[in-house]
């Protein structure tokens, strides 16, 4: 697979075509030296850079008396599209590193939502790296060599793997489908529309947080599915859930997935065709609130104490201002949405993430 450039006016892995695998992970920084903190994100920036080429992460000084600089798991794998994300939580701006009048407005704690079950070790953190990739080795080898990289300065506080169908299993790259067999990310904004990026996704400089601009924040929630649950529910129930086909991913009463939503129709009787509290009826709304999703499917053991299977959505999605977007959508789908039977949330983080970093320059730069 291709390069992704990790250079450039925005961070790569937010507009980016999802590739197959995901790794996300979140650090807790140990370190209360901000001069640490730069450092680091310098050193990261080099190895995530070098491995977006498909490089080692830092070079080999062939020494058979000291470890290897690289893990070398990915030694000869191709790039993969690999892109490295990075944003920093709300904690990043504590008292620790004398950041705390440069926290972005719109970077608030996370409010409480009607359904949460959030457990702490799917919460939080001051950094997190979205790393994707289209092949799962590479991805891991990432977020190793970035915590080796750190170590000293930083810890890892949660991860979390995910996977989509691969390009291999379908190469016309239709609408991957979530683990409830239902097409997940029809109604995305385009991403080739720069002047509706700018609209939804991008942070921009009259938002008030100069050195976001350019950046995204990026909305991570952790959301099991009660998969023995949707299971046994009939296809009508399932498709009234949502308001869309399950075959096809149309809206209820049309005929092809990227037909518009409408919620004014009607069948014979009078009834809404997409019902009022589906999932597609509450996210869609009157169509002016957005954001860009970009989640994967999870899937992680078993629940030990109940026997079934611990899967769901690793949901993400990037916003220019979470408070008009992801927060208030949220707010309405935890209180009304009928899939909230069949799922519930247990991780949460919210994370700026940093403009793009030209060449010669470091994540988080513009801050520092
Ligand atoms: C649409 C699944 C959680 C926001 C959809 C669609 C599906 C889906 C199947 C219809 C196809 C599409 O447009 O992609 C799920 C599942 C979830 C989940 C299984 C949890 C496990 C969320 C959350 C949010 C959200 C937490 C945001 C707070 C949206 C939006 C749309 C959408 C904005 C598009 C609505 C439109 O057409 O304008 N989701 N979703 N979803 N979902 Fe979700």
């Amino acid at each position: 697979g291709g390069i992704v450039d990790f250079y450039g006016e925005h961070q790569a892995g937010i507009t980016t075509p999802s590739q197959n695998f995901i790794m996300f992970a979140a650090f807790d920084l140990v370190t209360v030296s901000l001069d640490d903190v730069r450092v680091l994100f310098q050193a990261w920036t080099a190895a995530a850079a070098a491995v977006s080429r498909g490089e080692t992460v830092q070079a080999e000084s062939g020494n058979e008396n000291l470890p290897p600089a690289d893990t070398g798991e990915a030694a000869g794998l191709s790039p993969s599209r690999t892109t490295i994300t990075f944003g920093v939580g709300a904690s990043f701006f504590d008292s620790r590193f004398g950041l705390a009048a440069r926290r972005p407005a719109a970077l608030v704690d996370m409010p409480a939502f009607g359904g949460d079950e959030l457990r702490p070790e799917w919460c939080g953190g001051d950094i997190g790296v979205q790393v994707c990739s289209d092949d799962m080795q590479v991805a891991f080898h990432a977020v190793r060599n970035l915590a080796r990289i750190g170590r000293g300065k930083v810890v890892l506080r949660w991860t979390q793997e995910g996977f989509q169908r691969t390009g291999a299993a379908d190469p016309a790259g239709s609408t991957p489908r979530n683990l409830l067999g239902f097409k997940d990310g029809t109604g995305n904004p385009d991403v080739t529309d720069n002047r509706l990026m700018n609209e939804v996704v991008w942070a921009q400089p009259e938002d008030g947080t100069d050195w976001m601009a350019g950046g995204s924040y990026m909305a991570v929630r952790r959301i099991r599915m009660r998969i023995e649950v949707w299971d046994r529910s009939t296809l009508a129930d399932q498709e009234q859930t949502f308001g869309r086909h399950r075959s096809s991913g149309a809206p209820l009463g049309s005929a092809n997935e990227f037909d518009p939503i409408d919620l004014n129709a009607k069948d014979d009787t009078g009834k809404a065709l997409i019902p009022v509290r589906s999932h597609v009826a509450l996210a869609h709304g009157d169509g002016s609130v957005r954001i860009l999703r970009r989640s994967y499917s999870y899937s992680s053991g078993m629940d030990n104490k109940t026997g079934q299977l611990d899967a769901g959505l690793l949901f993400i999605c990037f916003n220019r201002d979470s408070r008009k977007q992801f927060i208030p959508l949220q707010q309405k789908l935890g209180q009304n949405d009928a899939l909230n039977e069949y799922i519930v949330h247990n991780g949460s983080a919210l994370f700026a993430c940093f403009p793009g970093v030209r060449q010669g320059g470091y994540i988080g730069e513009t801050l520092f």
